[in-house]
């Protein structure tokens, strides 16, 4: 195999190894896809103005998340069913995360346990929540989660159904026989049921509850101790809501252009929401980060960390549990050397005056 030297290589090489279907469901976005496109492109709006000069001969990019201290702020977003990238699928994630010394977030819809991931090594973990019309199941789910370690609540709040995406339209999306959603193993809810279009969104459609509302935020703090992250907030007015209901923090997630189309980049959204959050919680992105400079902007735009999708999935087609820990190393080495070339030698000196956005200077364009 040729030498990877960046991330999106994964991408390249996953669609090649992996079974069209499986591969579709990573890569694609909703509808159009001009989200997807957009996720991407929003980043190269942001230039740098860097500064030059200082001694960066020794850099730090270690945070602090909800009190937990990590070595960089780049995170592993949730993505469901990973085994279908890698029979070690989630575990192997979570090893890569741990050993990065990063934080791993694990979707309600992985194809392994809240229990078995627990157990692979220690770790920072998060654990996503789709709230299902079963709220019994839902608090059983959350307090296995609360049991097992994880650290915080990702409650994914964009998607009461599922995005059209055509691609698992076409090909009858399925969950491959050989494997579970592990979490609902042994209730019944563990397989997707085969159907005419996409199953996953059958099974969403079935199963997730689309009345859920703000006031849920507030039922949820009554069923665990663990700080809330509301993930896919995209509006000033939703950041509000967010912090009103009791977040302990927000994600601006478009969760990777698979729901609404036509919805701005998240890196475009991103400081309309810092503003709205007024410092009152920390304010994270996913969506299109594929390098180090991505991050930097995001930072720089408010963001107090990244999480990151796709890549990981790719990664682990390809190589494992390997792929992913590469992966988090070659984002780790780029937003280092991104510092080093900016002038900021720790994450706290990386300020909005080191990019310059397209949107910042509003041309009138001439009419002809
Ligand atoms: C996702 N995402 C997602 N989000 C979530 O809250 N629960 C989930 O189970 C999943 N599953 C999932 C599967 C796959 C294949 C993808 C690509 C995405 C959304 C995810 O958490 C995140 O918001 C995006 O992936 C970030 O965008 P990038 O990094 O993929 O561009």
């Amino acid at each position: 195999m040729e030498m990877i030297t960046n991330v999106s290589e994964y991408e390249v090489i996953a669609k090649e190894k992996l079974p069209k279907m499986v591969y579709d469901y990573y890569a694609s976005g909703a509808e159009d896809q001009w989200t997807l496109k957009e996720n991407r492109n929003a980043f190269s709006r942001i230039l740098f103005r860097p500064r030059i000069l200082v001694d960066v001969s020794k850099i730090n990019m270690m945070t602090t998340i909800l009190g937990f201290r990590i070595s960089m702020p780049i995170m592993v977003a949730p993505t469901a069913m990973q085994k279908m990238a890698h029979p070690e699928g989630e575990c192997a994630t979570a090893r890569a995360a741990s050993d990065a010394g990063t934080i791993m977030t694990l979707s309600t819809y992985a194809n392994s346990s809240v229990e078995e991931v627990a157990s692979t090594r220690s770790g920072i973990r998060f654990f996503q929540l789709y709230v299902h019309k079963d709220r019994n199941l839902v608090a059983q789910l959350v307090r296995r989660a609360e049991r097992a370690g994880f650290k915080a609540i990702a409650l994914t709040a964009d998607t009461p159904r599922l995005g059209r995406r055509e691609a698992d339209i076409k090909n009858r999306f399925n969950l491959p026989p050989y494997l579970t959603l592990k979490n609902f193993e042994g209730l019944d809810l563990g397989k997707i049921d085969k159907t005419g279009d996409s199953g996953l969104a059958s099974y969403a459609a079935n199963q997730i509850d689309q009345s859920l509302s703000w006031k849920d935020v507030k039922w949820l703090q009554t069923i665990t101790s663990l700080p809330i992250l509301v993930k896919g907030v995209l509006t000033a007015e939703d950041t509000k809501l967010a912090i009103e209901a009791g977040a302990a923090g927000i994600i601006v997630s478009n969760h990777g252009a698979r729901q609404l189309d036509y919805v701005p980049a998240t890196i475009m959204a991103l400081e309309e929401v810092v503003k709205a959050a007024q410092g009152k919680v920390p304010v994270f992105l996913d969506g299109g980060v594929r390098r180090g400079t991505d991050v930097f902007k995001a930072l720089a735009l408010g963001a107090s960390g990244v999480f990151i999708g796709r890549p990981v999935v790719f990664a682990l087609a390809v190589d494992g549990e390997a792929g992913v820990r590469k992966v988090l190393q070659m984002l780790h080495d780029e937003l280092e050397l991104t510092m080093a070339l900016s002038g900021c030698r720790s994450l706290k000196e990386i300020t909005r005056n080191h990019v310059v956005a397209d949107w910042d200077h509003p041309r009138v364009l001439p009419r002809l």
